[in-house]
């Protein structure tokens, strides 16, 4: 169900997404913008987009506006003005993003025991090792879902050109891979073998990334596939 044909419904009456396109590296990708109405009506917006009336009318629609989350060093760009325009709701991101974009206030960091005890419904997971993404996934037990941006990526049909032709020279065309920059810049430790353990572990239902539809098919094992690179090797 679209809500004015900004946000599409993934899980009735819990979480929504928004897409719009976005430049980066070349190509043309898809940007989504996840949305958890929490108990009480709160609303969570995971790396949200520009603050368009449209977006802010679908948005009040659905409930209030409390969180901004920032889940990594790459999905700030829209926060200040998000922030902005919503001056009553916190925002929740890691320090790393805050010193290279200094327009980013936060108000929390998503270990904090203030952030974790308000969102209990989610669970934040920081994925160790990666310190090219520093990006803590949420996952919302109540609907087996894990909320991320760039930990995993996928292109498909209703991608643009730009992307589908790179995504196939990469191998990420309907496959669910990580994106090219992450696997390029992550080195293979213990600490990324024991995070995406630990993510693997989840009764996962779906993964919603930044830049790909929803990943239900397998969601547990196509997330360790992708990430088997950066597993070292047993001795
Ligand atoms: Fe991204």
């Amino acid at each position: 169900m679209a809500l004015s044909g900004v946000f599409e419904q993934v899980v009735p009456g819990s979480i929504w997404v928004s897409e719009r396109p976005v430049r980066y590296g070349g190509v043309r990708l898809r940007s989504r913008t996840t949305v958890v109405r929490l108990e009480g009506g709160a609303l969570w917006v995971h790396s949200p987009g520009p603050p368009t009336k449209d977006v802010c009318a679908a948005l009040e629609a659905l409930g209030e506006v409390r969180w901004i989350v920032v889940p990594n060093l790459f999905h700030h760009l829209q926060t200040p003005a998000v922030a902005a325009r919503y001056p009553g709701a916190q925002v929740v991101g890691p320090r790393s993003a805050a010193e290279r974009n200094p327009l980013v206030r936060l108000s929390l960091g998503a270990d904090d025991p203030e952030y974790v005890r308000a969102t209990r419904e989610l669970t934040p997971i920081q994925l160790r090792g990666v310190p090219f993404l520093d990006e803590t996934v949420f996952f919302h037990a109540a609907t087996g879902s894990l909320i991320a941006a760039d930990v995993l990526i996928s292109a498909c049909a209703r991608d643009h050109w730009t992307w589908r032709a790179a995504a196939r020279i990469w191998g990420r065309y309907e496959r669910v891979r990580t994106p090219p920059d992450v696997r390029v810049r992550t080195r293979p430790s213990a600490a990324v073998a024991e995070s995406i353990a630990q993510l693997r572990a989840l009764p996962l239902e779906r993964v919603l990334v930044a830049h790909a539809d929803p990943i239900t098919d397998r969601p547990a094992e196509q997330l360790a596939e992708a990430w088997e690179f950066a597993i070292p090797p047993q001795r």
